[in-house]
């Protein structure tokens, strides 16, 4: 009895503690972590009664003169928030590298003021079948903290949706939106209970939740049976005939009717891929919902059918979006569309996908801007755990986080306006997957417990998509690593440090840190050439950390 009563003072104390602080910025509801054997780090556990908030970035909130971060880690930091003080224009440390200060600086990361890049469009994930069944799954409650998580003022603030055109692997059966043999005029093309019951409700309970409009958009795996070479939609094929003939100009109201049918639910749609992994549909045998096309076959699908049958319907203003398909790919694929005034005419941007960046340098992503310049670059499409023999879902890991935060900082290094992850939710089998082609994903529903599991991936994208809102501009910055006095690098590219800076639209300045390596690094981040305004921070070993300041 008498333990209970000091538990309930305790609490008291705790709550009032809490409720004092609630003004500051690190009175957010802290992660509530949970270790699993198979993880290196935690995932943060959330339910309808708990989740771990992340503060909305406002000037007011900073104190002039200072810098706010915050730091997520391998060794089970959330988001935790560090204050420090901004030292004035024209304090620069000596060449060896000691600052003024006293501290011993490893590197020097310079933002010019003097040059930009792209502005952003955003950052979000895709609502597919499997997200939204797992979504549905939990309670209404722990069904609004998950959206709150990604959508809300103090989630992730996600931006962007994806949203598959009918069904693709991420669902529990093959299906399109018009299963009637030769329906030319797809007088039965209707939205399914997948559209209805799930997708559309939560994608309104997003917007609902978000404060500006999300830019949602749609992406195709298969055409109807009857429309495809293989008769088949659970595999590869493409379409019948040539562009211009009835086939095509049949599959480009597919994306008309679409997009109406969602506009008619009150779901706005912002763009549309012209085919997801439009080279799958050339793979004999692949294991899902494919439909080819080459470079060529694109072109002319776009400048004979798709590009004029959107203008007919007046869906001129949607984002056309080509290739959405592995980097590998490029300049050529948007060469070859692009080369077309007609086609080009038509496109508004080139998406990417993850998968085989191995195999091609981020910098190819620089070369398709500098030829396509007044195109944008989106990533459309990543996960982990989708290679041969890796663990689907991993539960607290830290390596793929990083990898999260890699890609982006890569992508936005070289011309990439957004960052759009694959599924919102899977379950702890990574699925459901009708093809077995299960993965990981950011958020993991346990939908017994009704309880959701935030991975490290939650976080890394976070660290992004919070501080940097739609057209925030890419900053030209250098980092540098000074010299001891017997002239050796303080920190080697080894030492695995990345980092990119950036304006946001209110003025502020930000830049994203991860330190991939096994040590910590003094960095100086000083914001303007020739001595701007400085300040010196510890960037833990296998860290991820975002600085705001104005
Ligand atoms: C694919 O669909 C065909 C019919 O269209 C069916 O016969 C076949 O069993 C399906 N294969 C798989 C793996 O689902
Ligand atoms: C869409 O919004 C309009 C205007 O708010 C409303 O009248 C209509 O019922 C909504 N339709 C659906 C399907 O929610
Ligand atoms: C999911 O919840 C059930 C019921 O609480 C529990 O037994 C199971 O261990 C949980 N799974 C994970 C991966 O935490
Ligand atoms: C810092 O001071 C230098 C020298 O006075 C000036 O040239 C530079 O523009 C200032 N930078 C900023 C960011 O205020």
């Amino acid at each position: 009895m008498e333990k209970r009563y000091l538990l309930f003072i305790c609490l008291s104390i705790l709550t009032f503690c809490l409720a004092a602080d609630a003004s500051n910025a690190e009175a957010a509801r802290p992660c509530n972590g949970r270790r699993y054997s198979e993880g290196d780090s935690i995932v943060c556990v959330c339910s309808g009664t708990y989740c771990d908030d992340l503060t909305p970035i406002v000037q007011g909130d900073i104190p002039a003169g200072q810098f706010l971060s915050y730091r997520s880690s391998r060794s089970g930091d959330r988001f935790l928030a560090v204050k420090g003080t901004i030292q004035p224009n024209g304090t620069r440390q000596t060449d060896d590298g000691t600052d003024p200060t006293g501290a011993v600086v490893d590197a020097v990361f310079t933002i010019s003021n003097a040059g930009s890049y792209q502005s952003l469009i955003g950052f979000g994930g895709a609502m597919t079948d499997a997200a939204a069944i797992n979504i549905m799954s939990l309670s209404e409650a722990a069904r609004k903290s998950l959206l709150d998580s990604y959508y809300s003022e103090t989630g992730s603030e996600y931006s962007v949706g994806r949203v598959p055109m009918a069904s693709c692997d991420f669902s529990t059966h093959v299906y399109s939106y018009d299963e009637t043999p030769g329906d030319f005029d797809l007088k039965d093309f209707k939205l399914t209970t997948e559209d209805l019951d799930m997708k559309i409700p939560l994608l309104k309970q997003a917007q609902a939740t978000a404060k500006a409009p999300l830019k949602i958009f749609g992406s195709v795996w298969t055409a109807p049976a009857w429309l495809k070479t293989s008769g088949r939609e659970n595999t590869s094929g493409q379409l019948i005939g040539q562009a211009g003939d009835k086939y095509h100009k049949t599959w480009a109201q597919y994306f008309v009717k679409f997009v109406q049918s969602y506009e008619a639910q009150n779901v706005s749609i912002w763009g549309l891929t012209t085919q997801n992994e439009p080279i799958d549909g050339y793979i004999p045998m692949f294991p899902f919902q494919a439909l080819g096309f080459t470079p060529a076959s694109q072109r002319d699908f776009i400048a004979k059918d798709l590009g004029p049958a959107l203008a007919a319907a007046n869906l001129q203003h949607l984002k056309l979006i080509i290739m959405d398909d592995q980097r590998f790919l490029l300049p050529n694929w948007a060469d070859t569309v692009l080369a077309d005034d007609t086609a080009a005419g038509f496109v508004d941007g080139i998406g990417v996908h993850w998968y085989f960046d191995g195999l091609t340098p981020a910098s190819v992503l620089t070369k398709t801007h500098n030829r396509h310049p007044d195109k944008f670059i989106l990533s459309t499409e990543a996960c982990q755990g989708s290679g041969i023999g890796q663990h689907k879902v991993i539960l607290g890991d830290w390596s793929r986080g990083e990898s999260y935060a890699q890609d982006i900082i890569e992508n936005l290094q070289n011309w990439v306006g957004g960052w759009v992850d694959w599924n919102l939710a899977l379950n702890t089998e990574g699925g459901p997957n009708w093809a077995k082609n299960q993965v990981d994903s950011p958020i993991i529903v346990n939908a017994t417990a009704d309880e959701f599991y935030k991975q490290p991936m939650y976080y890394a994208l976070a660290h992004f998509s919070k501080f940097l809102p739609p057209n925030s501009v890419i900053l030209k910055s250098n980092l540098a690593s000074t010299t001891n006095p017997w002239g050796v690098k303080r920190v080697s590219k080894a030492s695995g440090l990345q980092i990119v800076a950036a304006q946001r639209p209110d003025g502020g300045l930000v830049t994203m840190v991860m330190n991939k390596g096994k040590k910590d690094v003094t960095l100086k981040v000083v914001d303007g050439p020739g001595g701007g305004r400085s300040f010196v921070v510890t960037v833990q070993a296998r860290s991820i950390q975002s600085f705001v300041w104005w």
